[in-house]
């Protein structure tokens, strides 16, 4: 179950001199959403309940279209952070009747008690919180000035699952389910999900950087890289720099060339379209692209779940997602230099990004890489078909020295 979705309508008296709701009202009404928010959840007196007072240390606003009186907004409230006394919710607001975003805001709350010191956030509202997140409540790990989401599971040898763009750490929650015996990290890159999404910084060698940091913090000193597509192209500038910590590479639905001039253009497209319209933008225009037609027909639940997590991704990310994308380096000369890395290729047999020619190429490139093909998936074989490429990673895993 997420966090309720709170309607709420624009009244002339919220509005300024010029008929647009005024900037300060919307900070009234990200609270009322707030407070229906919990109203519908652990009630209004969650917090006085437990003698707990939520005090705003930050709030952050990025309005991006008017609004108007008789307008009906719809405030979706996702938990960012929550320690053991503050909680940051990040709150984005749509306009019904045509979907458009209007703005998103962020919001840092220390829970203090009477005599103004910091205390423990309550319980009910911890768990009414956190039950919005995908997969299990993820870690947060600060690298290089940025908190990361990660979640990590088991214990035994460490496997890195880098998700894709625009994805989180979820896209991995079946696979990452079926690996006994091993450690499986998987963070959100740094933009993405639940992890901060600063303005500026992003590239391949960043998101290279942060996992790096993140291995250390981990204590963590080699492990498998498994890259879905954008995190295929990491997992490439990992090896870069840091080949002596990879003891094995899965490659899935990715690609090692740069982007053409053409495609290079379509990124800054992209970006402005997520300007505009936010991360809904950029998921109604790449879901049909991502899975197959018939995951989009007849698995309703599937397609929603990559819409969603699609949707939620904050603007900055996106938007740093695809430079990054757009200014990474041609890893085609890496390829022959792998010979000695055991590599596994993964592909969906209806991949239509990063089809399974461009895959096959790439197999070819790197002496001794083996390849195996899904059947049933598009781009994106571990939410499309978990099970089988679950058993793919484990056979290729079972394999390593
Ligand atoms: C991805 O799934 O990560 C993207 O499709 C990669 C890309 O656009 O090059």
């Amino acid at each position: 179950m997420a966090i309720p979705e709170i309607d709420l309508t624009v009244f002339p008296d919220d509005c300024d001199a010029f008929g647009h709701l005024n900037q300060a009202s919307f900070l009234r009404l990200f609270e009322r959403a707030r407070w229906e928010m919990l109203a519908g959840g652990p009630g209004m007196d969650a917090f006085t309940r437990s003698g707990v007072w939520p005090a705003v240390r930050k709030a952050s606003v990025d309005y991006s279209a008017a609004a108007y009186p008789g307008d009906v907004l719809r405030f979706t409230t996702v938990l960012i952070h929550i320690g053991r006394t503050s909680l940051t919710l990040r709150q984005a607001v749509r306009r019904v009747s045509d979907d458009r975003p209007v703005a998103t805001a962020e919001f840092v709350f220390v829970c203090i008690d009477r005599a103004g010191r910091a205390t423990p956030v309550p319980g009910a509202l911890r768990d009414f919180l956190s039950q919005g997140e995908g997969g299990s409540a993820p870690a947060r790990v600060t690298v290089n000035g940025v908190r990361l989401a990660v979640e990590v599971q088991g214990d035994g040898p460490a496997v890195l699952f880098i998700h894709g763009y625009p994805l989180d750490r979820t896209i991995w929650s079946q696979v990452m389910a079926s690996l006994p015996g091993l450690t499986v990290i998987a963070p959100d890159l740094r933009g993405m999900g639940l992890s901060d999404a600063p303005d500026l910084g992003y590239s391949m060698a960043t998101y290279a950087e942060d996992l790096a940091a993140l291995l250390d913090a981990r204590g963590v000193d080699r492990v498998v890289l498994c890259g879905l597509s954008m995190g295929g192209y990491v997992a490439l500038e990992f090896l870069r720099r840091w080949r002596g910590r990879v003891r094995g590479l899965i490659l899935m639905d990715t690609r090692a060339d740069a982007d053409t001039p053409e495609g290079r253009r379509a990124r800054d497209e992209a970006a402005a379209a997520a300007r505009e319209g936010g991360g809904e933008a950029i998921a109604r225009a790449m879901l049909p692209k991502l899975l197959t037609p018939a995951t989009l027909t007849e698995r309703p639940g599937v397609a929603e779940r990559v819409r969603t997590m699609m949707a939620r991704a904050p603007v900055p990310g996106i938007v740093g997602a695809l430079a990054a994308m757009r200014d990474r380096s041609d890893s085609s000369d890496l390829l022959p230099s792998l010979a000695d890395l055991p590599t596994l290729i993964l592909v969906g047999a209806e991949d239509r990004l990063t089809p399974p020619d461009r895959a096959e190429a790439m197999a070819r490139a790197i002496p001794g890489a083996r390849m195996e093909v899904i059947p049933g998936a598009g781009h994106l074989p571990p939410v499309e078909q978990p099970e089988a490429t679950s058993a793919a990673i484990a056979a290729f895993l079972g394999s390593l020295p």
